[in-house]
C-alpha cells in the first residue's frame, strides 16, 4: 500500500527540482534551441531535459510504476500504475518568457487518479492533491513554507471568469472555439486563455478561475490538474459531460455551479 500523502509530497519536491532546472535554463535560453513537433507545436532540449530528470526521480520513488510522458523518453506504459508526466506545460509561454508555465505529474491506476502535482515555475507555486486528501498549495518564501487548502469558487455563470484555450489542433477546434466565444463573450464575467492547461485547472481549484474548457489535449496536460480540481470541490467531465474522462482528449472543469451551463454551450457545437 502506498502512503499517498508521503508520496505526493515527494513528487512535489521532484516537480520543484525540475522547475529549478527549467528556470535556470530559461536564463540562457535562445530561440535557436526551439524545434517544431507540428506547425506551432514547439519543443526544446529543456522539455526533454526536464522529462529525463523527472522520470529518473520517479523511477527511484516508485519502481513498480510505468510512464506516459509527453516527450516519450521513458518507454514502458503497460504497468498497473502509471506516472503521467508533462515535463513543461506551457512551452510556447516558456519560449516567450511569458507566465505561466509548469511541470505536471500525476499517478494513475486504471481510471483512478491517485496523485496530482502541478508546479508553476514563475510564481513558485506547487499545487498538489492525493485521492481523498483534499487539494493544497505549497508556497516557499524567505521566512517560511506555507501549505494552504484550496477550494473552488461559488460564482454563477453571469459573472464567471472562464478560461478557453487555443489547442494546437486549430483546424478542428476553430468552429468550436468560435461558437463558445460567440455564446459566452458578453454573457459571462470575462474570458481568458492562459497557455497552460495544467495551470488553468489549478486556477479553477484555487477559485481564481470559475471554469475551464479545452479539447484536443493530451493526458499529460490534464491528469494532475483534474484531480486537484476534484479534490478542491470542483467538477471535471469531458465534452460529452461524462465523468469518465481519463482516457479522452477533452476536459470541462468548473466550480460545479456552472458545469451544466458550459456543457450546454459545448453541446451546441456537436455538429460544427
Ligand atoms: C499545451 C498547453 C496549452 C494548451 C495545449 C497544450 P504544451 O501544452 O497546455 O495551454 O492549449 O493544448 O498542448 O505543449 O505547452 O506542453
Ligand atoms: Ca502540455
Ligand atoms: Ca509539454
Amino acid at each position: 500500500m502506498i502512503d499517498l500523502k508521503k508520496c505526493t509530497l515527494a513528487v512535489c519536491e521532484i516537480a520543484r527540482q525540475a522547475g529549478a532546472y527549467i528556470k535556470g535554463e530559461r536564463q540562457k535560453f535562445s530561440l535557436e534551441s526551439v524545434e517544431r513537433k507540428h506547425a506551432h507545436d514547439y519543443v526544446s532540449y529543456v522539455d526533454k531535459g526536464s522529462e529525463k530528470l523527472i522520470v529518473s526521480a520517479l523511477r527511484e520513488l516508485l519502481p513498480e510504476a510505468g510512464f506516459i510522458t509527453e516527450e516519450g523518453l521513458a518507454g514502458h506504459d503497460s504497468e498497473q500504475m502509471l506516472w503521467v508526466v508533462d515535463p513543461l506545460d506551457g512551452t510556447t509561454n516558456f519560449i516567450h518568457q511569458y507566465a505561466p508555465y509548469a511541470v505536471s505529474i500525476a499517478l494513475l491506476q486504471g481510471k483512478d487518479i491517485l496523485i496530482g502535482v502541478v508546479y508553476e515555475i514563475c510564481a513558485d507555486e506547487c499545487f498538489y492533491a492525493w485521492q481523498g486528501g483534499g487539494a493544497h498549495l505549497l508556497m516557499h518564501n524567505s521566512q517560511c513554507i506555507m501549505h494552504n487548502n484550496l477550494h473552488v469558487s461559488s460564482q454563477q455563470i453571469q459573472d464567471a471568469l472562464i478560461c478557453l484555450q487555443l489547442p494546437y489542433n486549430s483546424e478542428a477546434y476553430k468552429p468550436v472555439i468560435t461558437h463558445l466565444i460567440e455564446k459566452l463573450y458578453g454573457n459571462v464575467g470575462s474570458i481568458r486563455a492562459c497557455g497552460s492547461a495544467a495551470m488553468a485547472l489549478c486556477q479553477v481549484a484555487a477559485g481564481r478561475l470559475d471554469g475551464y474548457a479545452e479539447q484536443y489535449i493530451g493526458q499529460w496536460d490534464y491528469m494532475a490538474g483534474s484531480l486537484i480540481v476534484m479534490e478542491a470541490g470542483g467538477m471535471v467531465t469531458d465534452y460529452d459531460g461524462s465523468a469518465d474522462f481519463t482516457q479522452g482528449n477533452s476536459v470541462v472543469a468548473t466550480n460545479g455551479v456552472i458545469q451544466q451551463d458550459l456543457l450546454k454551450v459545448i453541446g451546441e457545437t456537436k455538429n460544427k
